[in-house]
């Protein structure tokens, strides 16, 4: 594709809109609404987020799977030994963020990052099915593999170890984190570029909104 039909991707935004008077004064709130509208659209994976973290003050991005949120935040599971798990501990700060295609929505957060606690990570280690947890024993996520087939071989090698057992352990290197919201700031595409952006912010004890100029 050239670069004159890339510029003129366009879309005019007319589907929704964001009114102030419309939004609960609690964010996970108003987020637990469209995140069901997200789920009602159709949308494949509307829990794909792009978790953005700090390594020396760069930025590093990748998409990991929301796979819960209340009022303390938003929880997602990884390897702690990864790339995005070791710049965490160095930088417990990161933003996330959902783009919801069909819906013309963007949703942002920003906030601290801790793990979970590992009775979590234990439940919902032993919820995923059989493959996804051997599967994070065969995988040093982020490190360099040799060739797909040593993927295979420690695969055979941990599908053998674990034949006969019916609780496969958890992995001490994986489990999940929760992300405690300090910003969300919901987006709503409107006509002519004119978008709805309302800002939530919290300073410790309330959350204050704001709107902000597209
Ligand atoms: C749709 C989608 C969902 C993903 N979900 C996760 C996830 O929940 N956890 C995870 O560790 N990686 C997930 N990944 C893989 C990550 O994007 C990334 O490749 C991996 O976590 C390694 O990142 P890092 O090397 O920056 O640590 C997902 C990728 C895609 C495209």
């Amino acid at each position: 594709m050239n670069k004159a039909s890339v510029a003129d991707l366009r879309i005019n935004y007319v589907t929704n809109e964001l009114l102030e008077k419309n939004v609960f004064n609690d964010p996970v709130r108003q987020f637990e609404i469209w995140f069901k509208d997200a789920k009602d659209s159709g949308i494949r994976e509307p829990n794909a987020m792009v978790l953005s973290t700090i390594e020396d003050n760069k930025p590093s991005s990748r998409v990991v799977l929301l796979k819960g949120f209340d009022s303390e935040g938003f929880v997602f599971y990884t390897n702690y030994l990864s790339d995005k798990g070791i710049q965490m501990a160095e930088t417990p700060f990161v933003s996330l963020n959902f783009f919801w295609d069909i819906l013309e929505r963007q949703v942002r957060v920003e906030g601290t990052v801790e793990k979970v606690s590992e009775k979590d990570s234990d439940e919902y280690y032993w919820s995923r099915p059989r493959g996804s947890q051997i599967g994070a024993w065969v995988s040093n996520q982020s490190s360099v593999v040799e060739t797909r087939e040593v993927l295979q071989e420690k695969l055979d090698y941990f599908e053998a170890k674990f034949k006969d057992m019916e609780v496969i352990p958890r992995p001490p290197h994986w489990g999940g984190y929760l992300v405690r919201p300090e910003k969300i700031e919901f987006w709503q595409g409107r006509p002519n570029r004119l978008h709805d952006r309302l800002l939530f912010s919290h300073d410790g004890a309330a959350w204050k909104i704001e709107r902000l100029s597209p």
